[in-house]
């Protein structure tokens, strides 16, 4: 069961996966503030496992909106009830945000969690509830996911350029972008191996899972700019600015970099290179209007 077949990462999984084995379940046929068609679903379609892809997302509101605790935390809390009473494998997604960004290497799983905002507490809560309570789950550790579909950061970059000749990115945090549909590949392989009983509750853990390689925004940008250039995209024409200034409305963790030993050691797989997605972000860009 796909809960939150709607978001980025849930529609890849659509997208990859739409088979009758699947079932996807989006907000308009589950609202997940409600806990008891939660139950009532879940109780009647008895599902192996879960994907969870709902999360509130929206980093600036967070701290003004009852919703990020409700989803982040209430509703984290009763799946875990649920998986643990049936006997499901949950897998759900967490963030570098759990992290103050000081440390001078990429992070690790086991890591000081100490977020400096109010999404990163509230994904923080959620990921402990989670480890507490259940033990079958794999929580996924991830950052900068972008797609070219919904909001990513990329597709506002796309929009922005649409609009104007220079745009400034920041230039100051340093992370690994992840496409999505990489991350969705990864996810499928974990359904698959946990199917075939290659992975078992044994195997429950957060683990981080990222491209390669590390950048900042303002990188990741520019060079998007120069494949749009490169392929003949007039936008590609856009100047990139470095913006080395902190965002003084927000704070954000300066380095999400994540280590990705402890997943690559268990799924026997290699990196993956964010430059080699840019011809799907194109791709769905152009399918999608934002
Ligand atoms: N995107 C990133 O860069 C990033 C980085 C690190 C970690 N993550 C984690 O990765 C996971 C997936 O992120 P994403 O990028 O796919 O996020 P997303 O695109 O914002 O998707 C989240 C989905 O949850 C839905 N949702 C929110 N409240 C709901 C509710 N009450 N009932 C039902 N659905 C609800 C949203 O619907 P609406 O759109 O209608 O609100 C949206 O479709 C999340 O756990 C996120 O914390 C993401």
């Amino acid at each position: 069961m796909i809960i939150g077949s709607e978001g980025q990462v849930g529609s890849e999984i659509k997208k990859q996966k739409n088979s009758d084995n699947f079932i996807f379940l989006s907000r308009a046929e589950l609202d997940v503030s409600d806990a008891l068609k939660l139950e009532f679903l879940i109780n009647s379609i008895k599902p192996d496992l879960i994907v969870n892809c709902v999360a509130y997302t929206n980093v600036r509101n967070a701290k003004n909106d009852t919703n990020c605790i409700s989803v982040n935390v209430d509703y984290v809390k009763n799946l875990a009830d649920i998986c643990l009473l049936n006997d499901i494998f949950l897998i759900h997604f967490s963030t570098d945000y759990v992290f103050n960004g000081n440390k001078a290497t990429p992070y690790i799983e086991d890591d000081e969690m100490d977020p400096i905002n109010f999404y990163g507490h509230s994904k923080l809560q959620g990921d402990k509830i989670i480890i507490k309570k259940l033990k079958k789950y794999f929580i996924i550790r991830v950052s900068w996911i972008f797609s070219g579909t919904n909001n990513c950061f990329l597709t506002k970059i796309y929009n922005e350029m649409k609009r104007s000749k220079t745009i400034q990115v920041d230039n100051i945090s340093l992370g690994n972008p992840l496409y999505v549909g990489d991350l969705v590949s990864i996810i499928l392989l974990i359904i698959s191996k946990y199917e075939k009983g290659e992975i078992s509750s044994s195997d429950t853990g957060v683990y981080n899972y990222c491209s390669q390689p590390e950048t900042t925004w303002f990188n990741f940008a520019n060079e998007f700019c120069k494949y749009l250039k490169e392929h003949g995209h007039k936008e590609g024409s856009t100047k990139i600015i470095k913006n080395n200034e902190p965002d003084k409305t927000l704070s954000r963790p300066k380095n999400s970099r994540l280590n990705i030993k402890k997943i690559k050691k268990l799924l026997d797989i290699n990196d993956t290179f964010w430059k080699d997605s840019f011809e799907s972000v194109v791709n769905n860009l152009q399918k999608t209007k934002i």
